[in-house]
């Protein structure tokens, strides 16, 4: 897969996610599905979506002892998302026994990513809740070689760390990044954040791009704005 625009639908109905895609008329975005609105609507707001034409990236983050991931991921490796994740700090054998797991019987599956540490989590809470010491670089980039070792296709980070996780996990092992913002935008509640511009020219393979694009007064024309700077690297946006 090549450089793409994931659209965050962080919406709590199929209502409002569908009355949202529809303004994009012809153009099919990558869309990102979240716990809430995979809880509100369960399976059937995959298949309306792939029904509708769009790639999925479903965003459950699952974590738990290894056969039971398994088993979930096997239920998941029904659905026809494109890319699903869980959390590293589930250790190597659950994702080992997710891989297999997702593994369907003609032996395709979907990509499988690992989410390092949250954007919400920094130094102080990591160290202070999680008695983590140390430094959260070296925390995500061996949470990131877990990721690799165990056979999944890459990780969840934010765009600052994208280039260093290429460097140790390979050029063809993805970072998928959120905390996507654009040069005249609000931060919100992201604190690690870069342009479109930026995370292309960092080397991300994914931006998941979801209030700049959800929230904007015309979606459609952020969206394409974000396609411009990272897909066409095309048009403005420092780090
Ligand atoms: O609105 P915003 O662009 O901040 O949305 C980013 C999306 O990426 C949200 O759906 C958020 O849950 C998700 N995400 C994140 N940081 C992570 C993992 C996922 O912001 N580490």
């Amino acid at each position: 897969m090549g450089k793409d625009v994931i659209v965050a639908c962080d919406f709590a109905s199929a209502e409002d996610t569908f009355r949202f895609l529809e303004r994009f008329q012809g153009r099919k975005p990558f869309v990102k599905i979240g716990m809430e609105l995979f809880y509100a609507q369960g399976p059937s707001i995959v298949t309306r979506l792939k029904e509708r034409g769009h790639k999925i990236f479903l965003d459950l983050k699952l974590h738990d002892i290894p056969n039971t991931v398994k088993k979930a991921m096997s239920v998941l490796s029904r659905l026809d998302v494109d890319i699903c994740n869980l959390h590293a700090a589930g250790t190597k054998a659950m994702m080992r026994a997710a891989l297999e797991g997702l593994t369907r019987p003609d032996g395709t599956r979907p990509l499988l990513i690992a989410v390092t540490q949250l954007t919400s989590t920094d130094q102080k809470t990591m160290e202070e809740d999680l008695l983590i010491h140390d430094s959260m670089d070296r925390v995500v980039l061996h949470y990131a070689r877990n990721a690799k070792e165990s056979g999944l296709d890459g990780v969840v980070c934010s765009p600052w760390e994208a280039k260093e996780v290429h460097a140790c996990c390979g050029r063809d092992f993805l970072t998928v990044t959120p905390g996507i913002r654009f040069a005249d935008g609000d931060a919100g509640d992201q604190k690690r954040i870069m342009t479109p511009a930026a995370a292309r020219q960092i080397g991300s393979d994914y931006i998941v791009v979801g209030r700049p694009v959800t929230a904007a007064a015309d979606p459609v024309a952020a969206y394409e704005r974000c396609i411009k700077e990272f897909v066409d690297g095309t048009g403005a946006g420092r780090l």
